[in-house]
């Protein structure tokens, strides 16, 4: 019998597997018919089909597993990611979508790699150098399962990730002339955090003014006004549209500039009321998948998870008046109830609310899993609830409904609770769920589960993923509203 641990590395399987399909499809049916009328050959065949189901069943069944110790050089980190040659020579895979054909500007590099260089400096309140290694998916986490798929991801890196995926995706083009869309890589969201305390505004706003005064000068803007143009961000919009009449939050107005206004704005929080060239895209969360077996055995695995707590709430208490209430409320119900597993994250860091596997091992122990509006609408939190199987229970409809249509079904029952934050209802919270049948619980938790792999960004150097991941439903989505758009 194998054993996990004896299971070879990525690579060797990914490539056996490759091959067996190669070989499969170059053959010419008169040679089949040659192998299949002799019997000496047929024996041949019908024992080598064996040996290839067999194969695929036991890659199915047992996921390779490596094992790497972790370490915080980002350095040694990338050293150990790195491809070997065999994952090099597999051929890329094809673009499935034909209505997406999207074309990378190649910025210069002050508008995205070189913020990289100072990264200590990225954001007012963190060392951002951990978590902008590996092209924005963080430090391994081998203590979660495959090294290569489980990171520490930050909330707010979204946009690397973006990045990082289309370079390589399989419906790009090298070709400005043949590409429907337009994709301008600004780290906008990185840019805007190591401003925040910049009290001058001009220096504050002065790359945003660059960067849409460099690609309007591109004769690819001019055919449409830009309207086939996008960028990604990995912050609210909040950071990017300063107004001058509100407090100043240390955003910039890169999302209030015109020609941003022609362009669609991807983000993952969009202003509810004047984003309508915005689009609400998943903050990342810690699973980055780079086959179709290893989602559908995490999938499996939570579908089978025992969940003995009723609900779960995941959080601190906030400073400032009326959002300091509605969380102290929570975290007093959760308290109290013996259904409710409270996992309190302090102003200290040493929590274990900072600690993917604790957070995702609570969510996965939950049935319902409550998201609270935080410093603004939404939360990362969301994401790593359905990661874990865990149903989400909203108190505001832009915590998710008005914020994520591309990925969410429209019928909101189907896969989350809302309970009104205003209502009598939220101060009943157990009671509430507990109203809802078992039948209909399993029946949405089954929902939350299918919306694991468009809410997830697979690993950028994946190829011939097998399932549509969060930036392949983006640029699908895109596609469609640029159509729209242009013609
Ligand atoms: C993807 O592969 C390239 C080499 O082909 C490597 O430089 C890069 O670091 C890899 N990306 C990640 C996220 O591991
Ligand atoms: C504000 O920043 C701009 C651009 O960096 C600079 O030219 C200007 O001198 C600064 N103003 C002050 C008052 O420091
Ligand atoms: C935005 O698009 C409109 C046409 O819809 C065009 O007239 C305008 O010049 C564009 N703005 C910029 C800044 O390119």
């Amino acid at each position: 019998m194998l054993s996990r641990k004896q299971t070879p590395p990525d690579s060797p399987w990914k490539e056996k597997e490759e091959k067996l399909l190669h070989y499969s499809k170059s053959k010419e049916p008169n040679l089949l018919m040659t192998i299949l009328n002799n019997p000496h050959l047929r024996f041949g065949a019908f024992v080598f089909v064996f040996l290839s189901a067999w194969l695929l069943l036991l890659l199915f069944w047992f996921p390779p597993k490596i094992t790497i110790t972790q370490t915080t050089t980002p350095n040694v980190v990338e050293a150990l990611l790195v491809p070997d040659q065999d994952t090099q020579e597999q051929p890329k895979s094809k673009c499935e979508d034909p209505s997406v054909s999207v074309y990378v500007y190649p910025l210069p590099a002050k508008f995205n790699i070189a913020l990289l260089d100072r990264c200590e400096a990225l954001n007012v309140y963190t060392d951002m150098c951990p978590h902008v290694a590996n092209h924005g998916l963080g430090q391994p986490k081998p203590n979660m399962g495959l090294a290569t798929s489980w990171f520490a991801t930050h909330q707010f890196i979204g946009e690397m990730i973006f990045h990082a995926r289309v370079e390589n995706h399989p419906c790009r083009t090298h070709e400005p002339s043949r590409a429907t869309l337009f994709y301008v890589p600004f780290y906008g969201g990185l840019y805007a955090s190591s401003k925040f305390r910049e009290a001058n505004l001009t220096a504050r706003d002065e790359l945003a003014l660059e960067l849409v005064e460099h690609i309007q000068s591109q004769p690819t803007w001019q055919k449409h006004n830009g309207k086939d143009h996008f960028i990604a961000l990995g912050r609210t919009a909040w950071d990017f549209m300063r107004t001058s009449d509100g407090p100043d939050f240390g955003a910039n107005v890169l999302l209030n500039l015109p020609a941003v206004k022609n362009m669609s704005v991807l983000t993952v929080e969009r202003q509810p009321w004047q984003g309508s060239n915005q689009f609400g895209i998943p903050y990342p969360s810690y699973f980055h998948p780079s086959t179709l077996p290893e989602m559908l055995t995490w999938q499996t695995k939570m579908r089978g998870a025992t969940r003995s707590y009723l609900f779960s709430f995941i959080g601190g208490p906030r400073k400032g008046l009326e959002k300091a209430a509605v969380r102290n409320e929570f975290i007093r119900q959760c308290g109290e109830s013996t259904r409710c597993f409270l996992m309190k994250c302090g102003a200290n860091g040493a929590s274990k609310c900072h600690e993917p596997s604790e957070v995702l091992k609570v969510m996965s122990e939950s049935q319902f899993c409550l998201q609270a509006p935080g410093d603004s609408y939404t939360r990362r939190s969301t994401f790593d609830s359905v990661l874990a199987g865990c149903i989400p229970v909203f108190f505001s409809p832009h915590t998710a409904f008005t914020q994520y249509k591309w990925f969410l079904p429209a019928e909101v029952s189907e896969y989350s609770v809302y309970i009104d934050e205003k209502s009598e209802a939220s101060k009943r919270i157990e009671e509430e769920l507990l109203k809802i049948p078992t039948e209909k619980v399993a029946m949405m938790r089954e929902k939350v589960i299918e919306m694991i792999p468009s809410l997830t960004y697979a690993h950028p150097n994946a190829s011939g993923l097998g399932f549509k991941d969060a930036v392949d439903v983006s640029l699908a989505s895109l596609a469609n509203h640029v159509n729209n758009l242009v013609n």
